[in-house]
């Protein structure tokens, strides 16, 4: 049986769980609309989700930080292996830093490109960068490289969630699910 000292809190759920969504669907989303031939208006509805929902990522993961800086995560079964444990430090240590990546190479690939991000135009946040082709292009190839590195390791991540929670059994799995609770 767990005890509550055993599983996140339920803020730290409910973040996990908003993130995970969010990011679920950036992913998809980021690789389809720079397609060539999807067509011009389903490309600009894509761009405007991916942007803007991209600002709404960026403002949960400051927040989940903030959350697990205060809230240290709860201890991890004696019973798991060391280098379970070393492996899951390093997945979501990466993680970590691929979600704070993500949003802020998109963020500099727009502004220093010159393009709108509607939503912080329209609260009148300017941009924060100079125009810079330059910078436009280092900060569109990290955007795509953490793209990458991201899939491979949330397929990790998620295989390893679905085997505690469905193969082992263990219990690993109900210290982060279900959200509420
Ligand atoms: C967790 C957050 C994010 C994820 C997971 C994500 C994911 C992706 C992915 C998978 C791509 C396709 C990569 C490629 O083929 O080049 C992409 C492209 C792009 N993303 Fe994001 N993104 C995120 C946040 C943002 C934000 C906050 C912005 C801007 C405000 C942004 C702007 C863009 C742009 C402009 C492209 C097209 C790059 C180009 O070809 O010029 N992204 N994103």
């Amino acid at each position: 049986m767990q005890s509550q000292q055993d599983r996140y809190k339920a803020p730290a759920r409910w973040l996990h769980w908003l993130v995970a969504v969010l990011v679920l669907a950036m992913v998809p989303v980021g690789f389809l609309m720079v397609q060539q031939g999807i067509g011009r208006s389903l490309q600009n509805a894509l761009f405007l989700f991916h942007k803007n929902m991209g600002v709404v990522v960026a403002l949960l993961v400051l927040l989940r930080v903030l959350y697990r800086w205060r809230n240290p995560p709860p201890p991890l079964p004696a019973s798991l292996p060391s280098w379970q444990r070393r492996v899951s430090a390093a997945t979501h240590g990466l993680l970590y830093a691929l979600i704070v990546l993500m949003p802020l190479s998109g963020y500099v690939r727009v502004r220093a490109g010159g393009f709108p991000i509607e939503v912080l135009d329209r609260l009148g946040v300017g941009s924060l960068l100079p125009r810079s082709e330059a910078l436009a292009n280092t900060a569109k190839s990290l955007h795509y490289a953490g793209a990458l590195a991201l899939v491979v390791l949330l397929a990790l991540h998620i295989g390893a969630a679905l085997q505690h929670g469905l193969i082992k059994r263990d219990g690993i799995m109900g210290r982060m699910w279900p959200p509420h609770r």
